[in-house]
């Protein structure tokens, strides 16, 4: 960087710095005042004594379950399905049923039976055993002990939930945090175990990796160890502690006992909570491109600019977000019409270009009499208050605020309705942030205080239960908006906080990240963190919120970054402009092949897209997805699978132009060379500046397109002991001795996902199955639904072995080297050697 780049960008953050200061005064009032109010109203429950169930006086078997009496508490034990169980304590408050959507359960049957020292109850796939003293223990149909925990404590509005946690026990989810994959392996300063808080929170325009809490914390996680996996969901949205050491510790300030237990394989987990909790719906097929954002595009001209410099330098685009400053004051729902004069026919100018506009809104309203949403908000008896009854004011971007309570189903529907003239005017989408909700404070809690008062959908109650779902509501109000009064498109909402749920209203991103390596290397775990806590979308700002990333960190950022469902950068008002054109070549043309092959693979992250409306599984999975007995892949926590065919190593150090991985077993192909590599070791992978490691499982059919045109690249589910031993090391450079204990033939199918990208129309599915003979492969076609086939043509290519000739429905078709050119067909026979 030129010296005088650097003294512009010095003078630039002083600049924005001193813009900051307005805020000094009122935070450091508010922030006196929190502290004085929670002084005053928080319950404190030292007061009262720690009650534990006491003594088993009776079992009764009930509907799907049973029911048990104990000296000072009761239990309800309920099977959902044969592998998921709702365990429910008693006295309780109930929960507000914000993140459990209604479901007809099957019917299961179980069975109570009275053994040595408690009761059983029993499924044909899970038992609880439950002891004298209201311990539990879960344990598969095997009769392996999955999970062990403690009678739980109560201690006023408190709950205490112990596990006993086995030593080699692997502990993921918790939603979003900037912490190791395996949350277990983290210490405090002080070498304690870490506690990871319950409590979504703004960390301020910056964090780091160790950051704890962050914006979108859900008390779900999941538990592996040598007997199995599990993962249990707390329904209670109560500000709460998590604790990982020899036992699982959770601590709630208050509400209820309630929570289910899952068992099976990672996948069957994905599964049962997002049935529990709901599925992402299909995004329109555009959100899965490339997003250019900025806290700095504060006119029309700008962004059309930007869009521009995209088609000049042949860079594809699906949208660019406007951040606060396309706003009057920052003011929620507006968009300042002297800076942007024409907004609707903007938008219609972008949309023919391909590119949609969203636009961002934070919850706070103007606290102002000249504001009609103030004023509506107050009639509506909408907006949170102290527990003196006075309105609770907080300093945002636009000054002193008032907060909508989205706990309030009437306030809902009135913030449900602000969305429409922007959606009028083309908006495509809406970014939700400062939702946790942030609050500029000097010190202390960067939100509005425990004792805020809230509707709770009229039942009453306080900041402390209504916190993490705050911006889970809003998106909810959006999503209703939206699906309303624009029936016909999919919503795009991206929201900043939530709670469990969230995914079935919007997308996510990790929010104000620095730039830093370490930082890139955060993200793999912060994203496979937070899909396993089922929420699919989400994404970085690439290139780090908070600094300026040198050319190598951005790039390999966006290596990344392309293999995740939500592709964008964004960055700071106070760093330099970011785009894939700013550090110039060779990092321009590095970025726009990562794009171009993001596009490429568009047919594979949609049908991934609709696999999580179909099963729930998150698009970017750990490396144990597939084989949880291998303890080598427990740990791995930068790398990740997208899907089931790619294997993502991004590089996440300076310099580095080779890395290692310990990589799953079975075959896989280089991506780039088709070099086959068998797993099950540690292998060195070459990772130049202009690719990162890329594996492809061997089996996979993994489908591009291009110019209208479907290709299939078909990747052989073995590589035959003769072949390899026929080729030499220049080939094969990791000589691994060949896989033999397999039985062909092998036959591996893919389901592709299409439809018209947006809407609610006709879809097709077209299931592809491929099978390895001794000398040949074969590939069927079967099609289902009605949506028309929108490919002009096939391609099919083969990989990792030399195609010899080509059959298409049984006549001979002349390949191109490793190619097949067709259309239809039900059978393609391909003789290889
Ligand atoms: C918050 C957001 C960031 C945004 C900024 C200004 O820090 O996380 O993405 O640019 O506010 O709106």
């Amino acid at each position: 960087m030129t010296f005088f780049k650097q003294l512009s960008l010095q003078i630039n953050y002083v600049f924005k710095s001193l813009f900051f200061l307005q805020y000094i005064p009122h935070a450091f009032f508010y922030s006196l005042k929190r502290d004085r109010l929670q002084r005053q109203y928080l319950p404190d429950p030292s007061a009262n004594p720690v009650i534990q169930p006491g003594k088993l006086l009776q079992a009764q078997a009930i509907d799907r379950g049973a029911y048990f009496y104990f000296k000072q508490a009761e239990l309800e034990i309920s099977f959902l399905t044969a592998d998921l169980v709702r365990v429910n304590w008693f006295p309780d408050l109930p929960p507000l049923p914000y993140a459990v959507v209604d479901r007809n359960w099957e019917t299961v049957e179980t069975t109570l039976s009275e053994i040595g020292n408690g009761w059983a109850i029993a499924s044909d796939a899970l038992s609880v055993t439950v002891g004298i003293d209201g311990s539990l223990k879960f344990c598969d149909r095997t009769g392996q002990i999955l999970r062990t925990e403690l009678p739980p404590q109560r201690q006023g509005e408190k709950w205490v939930h112990q596990a006993q946690l086995r030593s080699e026990e692997r502990i993921y989810g918790l939603g979003e945090r900037a912490s190791s994959l395996n949350l277990r392996a983290v210490k405090d300063e002080l070498q304690k175990p870490k506690t990871y808080q319950m409590w979504n929170r703004d960390p301020g325009g910056r964090y780091a990796p160790g950051t704890d809490p962050i914006y979108i914390c859900i008390p779900v996680y999941l538990g592996l160890h040598d007997r199995g996996s599990y993962l249990i969901f707390y329904e209670n949205s109560f500000r709460a502690e998590f604790t990982f050491a020899d036992m699982a510790i959770a601590n709630f300030a208050g509400g209820s006992l309630r929570y289910y237990m899952t068992i099976g394989e990672p996948s069957q987990l994905s599964d049962r909570y997002t049935q529990l909790t709901g599925r992402a719906p299909l995004p329109p097929r555009w959100a899965l491109g490339y997003h250019q954002s900025r806290w700095g595009y504060r006119t029309e001209a700008n962004v059309r600019q930007e869009v521009k410099a995209f088609q000049t330098y042949n860079l594809p685009l699906s949208a660019v977000h406007l951040d606060i400053d396309c706003q009057v004051g920052h003011r929620a729902f507006t968009i300042d019409p002297k800076r942007f004069p024409k907004i609707d026919s903007f938008t219609q100018e972008l949309a023919e270009t391909g590119v949609r506009l969203i636009a961002i809104n934070n919850p706070g309203i103007k606290f102002s009499r000249k504001s009609n949403l103030f004023l509506e908000g107050q009639v509506l008896n909408g907006f949170c208050t102290y527990p003196t009854g006075e309105l609770a004011i907080a300093s945002v971007w636009a000054g002193a605020m008032a907060f909508p309570d989205f706990t309030n189903p009437k306030v809902r529907a009135w913030w449900s309705r602000q969305y429409a003239y922007l959606l009028d005017v083309g908006v495509a989408g809406f970014w939700h942030d400062m939702n946790e909700p942030a609050a500029f404070v000097s010190w202390g809690d960067p939100s509005l205080p425990q004792v805020a008062q809230h509707c709770l959908e009229g039942r009453g109650g306080d900041h402390r239960e209504a916190h993490n779902v705050y911006g889970l509501l809003e998106a909810e109000a959006a999503y209703e908006s939206i699906r309303q009064y624009r029936p016909q498109q999919r919503p795009f909402i991206v929201s900043r906080s939530g709670w469990a749920g969230l995914q079935r209203y919007a997308w996510t991103w990790t929010g104000d990240t620095i730039s830093t390596w370490e930082a890139l290397r955060q993200t793999v775990a912060t994203v496979v963190g937070l899909g396993l806590s089922g929420i699919p979308y989400t994404g970085p700002d690439i290139g780090g919120f908070q600094g300026n990333p040198s050319a190598e960190l951005y790039v390999r950022w966006f290596q990344m970054a392309t293999f995740l469902m939500f592709c964008r950068t964004h960055s700071s008002t106070s760093v330099a402009p970011r785009t894939p054109w700013t550090y110039g070549e060779p990092y321009l043309s590095i970025v726009r092949s990562f794009l171009q092959l993001r596009y490429r693979l568009m047919p594979y992250f949609y049908t991934l897209a609709w696999e999580v409306t179909q099963k729930g599984y998150p698009p970017v999975r750990p490396l144990f997805w597939f084989d949880r007995r291998d303890r080598s892949l427990w740990d791995i926590e930068d790398a990740f699978y997208l899907g089931d065919a790619l294997l993502v190593c991004p590089v996440v150090r300076e310099k580095e132009r080779s890395r290692s991985l310990y990589l799953p077993q079975g075959y896989w192909y280089n991506f780039w060379n088709d070099t086959a590599i068998e797993g099950g070791k540690t292998i060195e992978l070459d990772s130049p500046l202009e690719q990162i490691p890329l594996l492809v499982k061997a089996g996979s059919i993994l489908p591009m397109e291009e110019d209208r045109q479907l290709i299939l690249h078909l990747y052989p589910p073995v590589k035959r002991a003769e072949e390899q031993r026929g080729r030499g090391a220049e080939e094969n450079s990791y000589q691994q001795p060949p896989i033999t204990n397999y039985q062909l033939p092998i036959q591996n199918s893919y389901t592709l996902y299409t439809d018209a990208g947006d809407g609610y129309g006709e879809s097709r599915r077209d299931r592809f199955t491929l099978t390895q003979y001794e000398d040949s492969l074969e590939l069927t076609w079967e099609q289902q639904g009605n949506y028309d086939f929108p490919y002009q043509s096939v391609q099919l290519h083969v990989h990792g072995v030399s195609l010899q000739q080509a059959w298409v429905d049984d006549r001979e078709t002349p390949v191109q080297g490793q190619q097949l050119q067709c259309h239809f067909f039900h059978r393609v026979r391909f003789r290889c050697d």
